[in-house]
């Protein structure tokens, strides 16, 4: 059995009298720690696939299933929960709380899943999951004070925090420099291989998509 399996979405937004049919029925599977690009025209619906498969947005009709659960039927209570537990998310514009150090924003995803594990336990393993991207020696710094390629760094360390099964990226390079950005690749790619991490990434930088393990394009 897939990992993930989306089935038939379909999602359309009305303005005014007009209707916007952005996705018109969306069939994919995708094995466990794999990894998956979904590029396309602008506008062409990418973001929105990408958050209905992230469960921060729904279809009008269709669904997504996670390991044979169909996540989209589920109570929003546990979809909340299954969220925290399971899905890392990384975005284009990092999206880090200004008023939080960038070891506080790594813990941040421990919050909305209270564990078993003692506030020690998760302190050290931000710290590793830092000094994995090679952050672990600005744990005390904001991230106005950071470059952008470094709080992308801070962002997918943040991401991996709660040990998601499955990490979805939207844009994940696009504020970042070519450089930089293939720096931060090769410490997602090796991250996601060694943890069996299932990727789906949004993009349009061509390196990033040729480094999955398939492509598909939206039209
Ligand atoms: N809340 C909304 N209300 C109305 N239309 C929306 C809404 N969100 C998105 N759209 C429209 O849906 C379409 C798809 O948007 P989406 O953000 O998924 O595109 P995208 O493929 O990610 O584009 P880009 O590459 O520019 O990020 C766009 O035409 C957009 O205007
Ligand atoms: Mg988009």
């Amino acid at each position: 059995m897939s990992f993930l399996q989306a089935k038939d979405i379909k999602k359309s937004y009305h303005i005014g009298k007009k209707d916007l049919d952005i996705l018109q029925g969306i069939s994919f599977e995708i094995d466990k720690g794999t990894s998956l690009a979904i590029t396309g025209a602008s506008g062409v619906g990418k973001s929105t696939l990408l958050n209905i498969l992230g469960l921060l947005d729904k279809p009008d009709e269709g669904f997504v299933a996670i390991d044979g659960v169909n996540i989209t039927q589920m109570p929003k209570s546990r979809q909340t929960k299954f969220r925290a537990a399971e899905i890392g998310f990384v975005f284009q514009s990092f999206q880090l709380f200004q008023e939080m150090n960038v070891l506080e924003n790594v813990l941040l995803p421990t919050f909305a899943m209270p564990t078993s594990k003692s506030g020690r336990e998760n302190r050290e393993r931000a710290e590793r999951l830092l000094r994995s991207v090679e952050m672990g020696h600005r744990l005390d710094h904001k991230p106005v004070e950071l470059s952008g390629g470094e709080q992308q760094r801070v962002a997918l360390a943040r991401a991996l925090m709660n040990s998601p099964a499955m990490i979805l990226a939207d844009e994940p390079t696009g504020n970042i420099d070519e450089e930089t950005g293939n720096h931060i690749l090769d410490m997602l790619f090796n991250l996601v291989k060694e943890l069996e991490i299932t990727f789906i990434c949004v993009t349009h930088d061509k390196s990033l998509a040729a480094r999955c393990d398939r492509q598909i394009n939206l039209q």
